[in-house]
């Protein structure tokens, strides 16, 4: 298979900024993803309805070549988040879901939950009113090393969390280990994961081998090679609980190569050709679409795209750099050879 045509995808998990450095990237993603669910950890974060149509039209004004892209909008979940804003997110068609970022797990993360318990009572009124909690799951114990939050996370919030609130609909983001792919796969259908092109492609080595690459630090941080290849694995096999997050988070190639270096990792302007390239590893091409295009739609309640995109087998390299504002950055995979490029959309 030489050239490959998919409902144009959606990207259920992405960081956009805001000004110039939105204006600088969100063509990369508006180009190769219908729809995006778009995170809320601005400074400050976005926390009410009202806030988030605000920036939605923003990110629309950056896109007047591209009208079909449809920003889904989010709401990052406080200690103080309220009821009423849980309805205005249930009748809301353009703000989908509420983010759960434990204080100070990541990326402007300050304002996130202290304790779950001090927001079950509202996750009790989300699940009555049917609407999604996209978590970011790992604990921030001291006790905890890096490279086991996502597991202690599981164990300590989100296992006991899906046992008390079996209704309530979850998006486990950005998932790095088997246990998370455990996890999930035994789960009702209440419960889904992201998966990023990243932690499909790599493994730890790519940080901590042959020198510390800052480029390659995201959170969740990247995990052992097995991990990697159950992520491969779940991605590939078509089950409807897994589909397409990229977790592109762009950020100053300076605030990333001088100590201390922020966590994100900017993918966008080659996304659905890297997943493209690890369907391909795997010969399975013919569920890229469902990953990409029908499993997360489906979760989420949303019709199908009608438009489609077509990816070809041919080479190009990836830049070294991109404009981000007034500065640059250096995106995933900077300077390789991709094999799949996006030929044009319809
Ligand atoms: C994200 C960011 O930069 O906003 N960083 C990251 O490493 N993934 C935040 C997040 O999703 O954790
Ligand atoms: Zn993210």
């Amino acid at each position: 298979m030489d050239t490959i045509t998919l409902l144009k995808p959606d990207d259920f998990h992405l960081h956009l900024r805001d000004g110039g450095e939105m204006a600088s990237i969100v063509g990369d993603s508006a180009r190769r993803f219908a729809r995006a669910v778009v995170m809320p950890n601005l400074v400050p974060p976005v926390v009410s309805v009202q806030q988030a149509l605000g920036y939605r039209q923003r990110i629309l004004a950056c896109l007047p070549h591209n009208p079909g892209f449809d920003p889904l909008m989010t709401l990052y979940l406080t200690d103080d988040s309220s009821r009423e804003e849980v309805d205005r997110v249930a009748e809301s068609d353009k703000v989908c879901a509420f983010k759960y970022y434990p204080a100070g797990a990541t990326t402007h993360s300050a304002s996130g939950v202290t304790a779950i318990k001090k927001v079950m009572p509202l996750l009790e009124y989300m699940a009555h009113r049917d609407v999604p909690l996209l978590v970011h799951g790992e604990v921030t114990d001291a006790d905890v090393d890096v490279f086991d939050r996502e597991k202690a996370f599981i164990e300590r919030v989100l296992a006991p969390l899906a046992e008390e609130l079996g209704s309530l609909r979850i998006v486990f983001e950005h998932i790095t280990t088997s246990d998370a792919v455990q996890f999930v796969t035994g789960e009702s259908e209440k419960i889904a994961a992201t998966i990023t092109p990243h932690h499909l492609i790599l493994n730890r080595n790519a940080m901590l081998s042959g020198g510390i690459n800052p480029h390659h630090y995201c959170l969740p941080v990247l995990k052992r090679e097995r991990h990697r290849q159950a992520l491969v694995t779940a991605a590939v096999s078509g089950n409807p609980k897994f589909f397409l997050g990229s977790d592109s988070a762009p950020h100053p190639a300076r605030s990333k190569e001088k100590p201390p270096c922020c966590a994100g990792i900017y993918n966008a302007c080659v996304a659905i050709e890297s997943y493209a390239a690890v369907f391909d590893a795997m010969n399975s091409l013919d569920t890229l679409e469902k990953f990409a295009s029908r499993n997360g739609a489906r979760f989420y309640g949303l019709p199908l795209n009608t438009q489609t995109i077509t990816l070809r087998r041919e080479q190009w390299r990836v830049p070294n750099m991109l404009t981000f504002a007034d500065t640059m950055l250096v995106p995933f995979r900077a300077g390789e050879t991709c094999q799949w490029k996006l030929l044009r959309e319809q």
